[in-house]
């Protein structure tokens, strides 16, 4: 078996979280660390695969030989995705894209007046990247999402299978703090479309970088078998 199975792959990760502004000084966004997402760039690179990983901001030193694009917004998230689809065979989207943004941003910083205890924001939808990915005209062989959740884990998940059109779904659960959001472990399921969940349980996200990957291997040789 070859050590680099991804040799001549081109794989796209989105990784961290948005931030979606408010005002020159206030956004909106979550407490995605990046840390799933760039171990499974790392793992990736490690097997071979020319690696694009599309970054939200977060403390973490962009990994050696893995070109990198940094952004903020879900848009822009979205936009750097779209220019790197030629000729990409895995897209994983292990990013927590903020699901809406502020309607109108204001210009300047909002100022509280002193008959003011209350303010409203509004928000509207952002663009569902895994989504636009898996209905793309370029769309990559195997594309994989995540679902957090806090709850119906299993029926969250392959209701995501679907709507996206992704041929995985990892599915976390985040209700648990030593899990998920930001912590050095996590606990997955991988659904697909035709095989059974398999489960890797509080294990380094490091590790789980590379059962992922090798999850895409088996299923990127099965295609290969069934041209
Ligand atoms: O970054 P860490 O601290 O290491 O934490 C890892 C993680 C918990 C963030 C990660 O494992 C994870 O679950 N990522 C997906 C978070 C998320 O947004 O889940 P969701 O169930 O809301 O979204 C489902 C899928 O659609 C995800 O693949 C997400 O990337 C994608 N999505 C969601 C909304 C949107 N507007 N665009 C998207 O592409």
């Amino acid at each position: 078996l070859s050590e680099k199975p991804l040799l001549g792959k081109k794989v796209v990760i989105t990784a961290g979280p948005t931030r979606e502004a408010i005002d020159p000084v206030r956004y909106i966004s979550n407490y995605s660390s990046g840390k799933m997402g760039y171990a499974i760039a790392d793992a990736a690179k490690n097997l071979g695969a020319e690696v694009v990983l599309i970054s939200g901001p977060v403390n973490l030193a962009p990994p050696m030989s893995i070109t990198t694009v940094k952004i903020t917004s879900a848009q822009e998230m979205l936009d750097a995705v779209e220019n790197n689809l030629e000729d990409c065979d895995i897209f994983i989207s292990s990013a927590a894209v903020a699901d809406f943004r502020c309607k109108n941003i204001a210009c300047q910083k909002i100022k509280k007046t002193s008959d003011t205890d209350s303010m409203t924001v509004d928000l509207i939808k952002n663009p569902d990247i895994l989504a636009t990915v898996g209905h793309h005209q370029k769309r990559p062989k195997l594309v994989i999402g995540f679902a957090a959740e806090t709850q119906n884990i299993e029926e969250n998940a392959l209701k995501k299978l679907s709507t996206k059109n992704a041929d995985m779904i990892i599915a976390n659960d985040v209700s648990d703090k030593s899990i998920g959001f930001n912590s050095e472990n996590n606990s997955i399921t991988i659904y697909s479309r035709d095989s059974n969940p398999v489960n890797y349980l509080n294990t380094s996200k490091k590790e789980l970088g590379y059962h992922i990957i090798n999850h895409c291997i088996v299923y990127m040789n099965g295609l290969n078998h069934n041209d």
